[in-house]
C-alpha cells in the first residue's frame, strides 16, 4: 500500500488537534456535540484552512477511545475516514485502546486502506505504543508511529523515550517516521536547558514535532525553543534521515545525522551533573578524516569564529547540549 508522502512531518504550528466531544449517531456516523463544536468540524476545518494551518483529529483502533466515553474506529473504518475527510481533517492520530485483543498488524492496516480511498491526503499517525514493535511494520501502513509508551514531563521520562526511539533510526525515512511521542517543551517539569535538549533530540531524530503546551499563553523561554526555526530546519532537512548516538562516554553522549548537502547535524548532551567538556570526532560523525569544517551554533545563532579538522570540542553544562550544523570547506 502505498502512503500519500506529500506531507512528511507536521510541524506542530500546523496542526490542531480535536480530541473530544465527538459521539455517534444511530447510522454508526461520527457526530460532533452540538455545545462544543456548534457549526459542526467542517466548518472549524475551513477556519483553521483559511488561517493556513491544519486540522488533526483524534480515533482509536479499538471500539472505544482511550476514555471508554467515545465511540471508537474499529469495525468503522470506511464509515469514519469517509466522514474525516468529507470534514477536510489532515491528520489522523489512531490510538490502541479497547481493541479487542486483535493484533495491530490487523486492526491498522484497515484504516490505511480506508484513509488511502477517500483520496484525502490524511497523514496517518500510528499511536500503537510501540507494542509490537511497529517501526518493523509501520512503513506500509502509515506516515508516522509510536516507538514508546506515554512521555511525562520529567527529564528520565524525556530521556528515555528519546534513548528507545533511537534503536529504530534506521526505520524511519521521508513519508514514514518514528515517534518518541508530544513535546513536553512549557509544561514546567523541566527547566529551560533540559526542555531545550528534548526539542534539540525531537529535532535531529526526525521526530514529528507536536507542541504540548498549552498554546494560548505561551512564556518567552517556551517561545524561544519551540520556535527555534534552525532547530525546527535540522527536523525539516529533505534528506529525512533520523540522527543517531554514535558515541557515549559515562555521562555524555554525542549524536550525529547527515543533512542535505553535505552538511551534518550534532548534538553534544551532557547527561550528568557536572559541567563537561565533549569532543565529537570526524570519524564517529560520518566527516572524512582531515577535512576542515565550518560550525554553526544553533541554540547561540552564531557562526563559530574557528574551524575545526577532526573534531569539535565543546563545555556543556548538566542536563544541557549544544547543536551545531558542520559544513565542510572545500
Ligand atoms: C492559559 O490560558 C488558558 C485560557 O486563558 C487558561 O485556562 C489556563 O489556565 C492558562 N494556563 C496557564 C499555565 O497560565
Ligand atoms: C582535536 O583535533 C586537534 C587537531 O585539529 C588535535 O590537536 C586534538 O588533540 C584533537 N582533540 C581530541 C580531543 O581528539
Amino acid at each position: 500500500m502505498k502512503i500519500p508522502s506529500n506531507k512528511q512531518l507536521m510541524l506542530w504550528s500546523q496542526l490542531v488537534l480535536l480530541s473530544s466531544d465527538i459521539t455517534m449517531s444511530t447510522l454508526g456516523f461520527l457526530v460532533p456535540k452540538k455545545s462544543t463544536f456548534p457549526s459542526g468540524i467542517k466548518a472549524l476545518a475551513d477556519f483553521v484552512h483559511s488561517k493556513g494551518l491544519k486540522l488533526g483529529i483524534y480515533s482509536d483502533a479499538g471500539h472505544l477511545t482511550c476514555s471508554k466515553k467515545m465511540p471508537g474506529s474499529l469495525g468503522h473504518e470506511e464509515q469514519d475516514a469517509e466522514t474525516f475527510a468529507s470534514w477536510g481533517i489532515d491528520y489522523l492520530k489512531y490510538d490502541n485502546c479497547n481493541n479487542g485483543g486483535i493484533k495491530p498488524t490487523n486492526r491498522y492496516p484497515v484504516m490505511t486502506k480506508a484513509l488511502m480511498s477517500t483520496g484525502r491526503p490524511i497523514f496517518f499517525s500510528l499511536c500503537e505504543w510501540g507494542d509490537m514493535h511497529p517501526a518493523l511494520w509501520g512503513y506500509n501502513v502509515g506516515n508516522s508511529w509510536r516507538t514508546t509508551n506515554d512521555i511525562s514531563d520529567t527529564w528520565e521520562s524525556m530521556v528515555s523515550r528519546a534513548d528507545q526511539n533511537e534503536v529504530y533510526a534506521d526505520f524511519a525515512r521521508p513519508g514514514g517516521w518514528n515517534d518518541p511521542d508530544m513535546l513536553e517543551v512549557g509544561n514546567g517539569g523541566m527547566t529551560k536547558d533540559e526542555y531545550i535538549v528534548h526539542f534539540s533530540i525531537w529535532a535531529i531524530s526526525k521526530a514529528p514535532l507536536l507542541i504540548g503546551c498549552d498554546v494560548r499563553n505561551v512564556s518567552k523561554d517556551t517561545m524561544e525553543i519551540i520556535a527555534n526555526k534552525e532547530v525546527i530546519a535540522v527536523n525539516q532537512d529533505k534528506l529525512g534521515v533520523q540522527a543517531k548516538k554514535v558515541r557515549m562516554e559515562g555521562d555524555w553522549e554525542v549524536w550525529a545525522g547527515p543533512l542535505s548537502h553535505y552538511r551534518v547535524a550534532v548534538l553534544l548532551l551532557n547527561r550528568g551533573s557536572w559541567r563537561t567538556p565533549i569532543t565529537a570526532h570526524w570519524d564517529d560523525i560520518g566527516i572524512p578524516p582531515g577535512t576542515t569544517v565550518k560550525a554553526r551554533d544553533l541554540w547561540e545563532h552564531k557562526n563559530m569564529k574557528t574551524r575545526f579538522v577532526g573534531n569539535l570540542t565543546a563545555a556543556v553544562d548538566s542536563h544541557a547540549c549544544k547543536m551545531y550544523i558542520l559544513k565542510p570547506v572545500f
